[in-house]
């Protein structure tokens, strides 16, 4: 049996992600969608909130299950019997990043392969940090989360004022 893990710190997750684990559920027989902490991210949503939505978004999908995981990703990936870690590439900018997680995980482990998968080009553009910045400035979210996610954007930010144009004084 083929196990593919698909990990990210997921703040949210997008329909960029969501293409990602669409698209692996059909190569592999089960993928395990992992909230993983990214040391070097503060997030906006909790561990918890994090993991609602990931399961929301999971749930449709027969042959995926959502894990949680804060330790190293190649340990866990061992534990469970996965042998494939998937890593969405959006663009050549996020090609030297992947490369150097890839090499750094095989460090670790040789048993676990890193697949890369291209992201679908009309989403090339979505990341999580541009969803966080859209929804804190109310802007239209539509291509970016699905509507569950949106939701919960929404609420998060329902106490931000903005300033639209015409509303008097725009310093
Ligand atoms: N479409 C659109 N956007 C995508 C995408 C896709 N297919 N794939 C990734 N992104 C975006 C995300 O939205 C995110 O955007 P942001 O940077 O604006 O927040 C960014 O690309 C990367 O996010 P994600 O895929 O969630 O990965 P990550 O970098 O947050 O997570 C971990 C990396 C968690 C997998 C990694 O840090 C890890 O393995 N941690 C565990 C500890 C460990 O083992 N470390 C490895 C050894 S150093």
């Amino acid at each position: 049996m083929k196990l593919a893990v698909y990990a990210g710190s997921f703040d949210p997750i997008t329909l960029g992600h969501e293409d990602i684990i669409k698209r692996a559920s059909k190569m592999f027989d089960k993928v395990q969608v992992v909230l993983a902490r990214n040391a070097s991210k503060t997030t906006l949503f909790s561990w918890g909130d994090r993991k609602d939505m990931l399961e929301k978004a999971c749930a449709k999908f027969k042959n995926v299950s959502v894990g949680d995981f804060d330790g190293l990703l190649v340990e866990y990936c061992e534990f469970i019997g996965a042998r494939f870690l998937i890593r969405g590439l959006r663009a050549v900018t996020d090609f030297e990043y992947e490369l150097l997680l890839a090499h750094a995980n095989r460090t670790q482990s040789t048993k676990v392969e890193t697949v890369f998968l291209p992201t679908h080009p009309e989403l090339s553009f979505v990341s999580s940090s541009t969803v966080r910045e859209l929804a804190r400035l109310k802007g239209d979210l539509k291509k970016f989360v699905s509507p569950d996610v949106e939701q919960v954007l929404r609420g998060k930010f329902s106490h931000v004022q903005t300033i639209r144009p015409g509303d008097g004084s725009h310093a």
